[in-house]
């Protein structure tokens, strides 16, 4: 992976860091992030043993076969665009995945972005943001961490789950993970120069992706409320609009959804 780099040379990623085994490369770069400038770092582990999943769940992938990493990238005060950085992360692994050409389904992004190859997940994203106190105390620069698990070449009985897949289960074929990381960076490089300013776009590009919308949804919310009606739509913040069968829409922006049978 030490020439990954090369690959990378004109994109915002400036220093590639590979590590054989770490419990979390979201922990380390959150770590790191707390006392030093991150932007551009990019940390890929072989192996995690604490792997950290969304909603404090763990990521298990068992001792190899899944592409893993987190990279850094300074986003100033928190903005109410924060929510997309996710969901974009979901897309650039979507675009990469579809132009390896390998699947009879093109790869889609269930909200806010777990990433499908038919109705199974293939890779997961979960992104955290941290602030760090600047020089002289002069300040406080915000940062998030934003980290991607990709199931590549593991194997049905490695699976955790039977709602997962993986590359290698869906195509019976191997996938170079070093040359899917560079494809996953410089696609999620081109839309952090249009984030936010651009974010029109970008959500309509997220909307071609999202295979959740137009469905009937469950959403189990915070607290284990649950909420059943169409998603309709994605907000400005990255909400995914859900409209009731009474006919009111709320947004959304944490939870798990279930794609429900018309
Ligand atoms: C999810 O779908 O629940 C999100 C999974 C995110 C997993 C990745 S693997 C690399 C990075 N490090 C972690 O500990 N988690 C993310």
């Amino acid at each position: 992976m030490s020439g990954l780099i090369d690959h990378l040379a004109g994109t915002r990623w400036r220093q590639v860091d590979v590590v054989e085994s770490t419990g979390s490369t979201n922990a380390d770069l959150a770590v790191a992030a707390s006392i030093e400038d991150i932007d551009g770092r990019v940390l890929v582990a072989r192996h995690q043993t604490a792997g950290r999943g969304r909603h404090d769940r763990t990521w298990t992938t068992g001792p190899s076969g899944a592409l893993t990493f987190s990279v850094g990238v300074r986003v100033g005060a928190a903005t109410s665009a924060m929510g997309w950085l996710s969901l974009l992360a979901g897309v650039a692994v979507a675009d990469a995945l579809a132009r390896t050409t390998m699947f009879d389904a093109v790869p889609g992004v269930k909200w806010p972005n777990d990433v499908l190859i038919g109705e199974r997940k293939v890779a997961g994203v979960l992104s955290e943001y941290s602030t760090r106190v600047l020089a002289g105390g002069s300040g406080r620069d915000g940062q998030a961490v934003i980290g991607i698990g990709v199931n590549t070449s593991m194997t049905p009985d490695q699976l955790p789950v039977p709602e997962a897949t993986s590359v290698f289960v869906e195509t019976g074929r191997a996938i170079d993970d070093d040359e899917l990381a560079v494809d996953i960076l410089r696609e999620l490089d081109v839309e952090l120069a249009m984030w936010p300013s651009r974010l029109d776009e970008l959500a309509q590009e997220y909307r071609s992706k999202c295979v959740t919308l137009g469905q009937r949804v469950r959403l189990v919310l915070p607290g284990d409320n649950e909420l059943i009606g169409t998603a309709v739509d994605v907000d400005a913040q990255g909400r995914l609009l859900v409209t009731a069968d009474g006919g009111s829409t709320t947004a959304v922006a944490a939870g798990d959804v279930t794609h429900l049978r018309a």
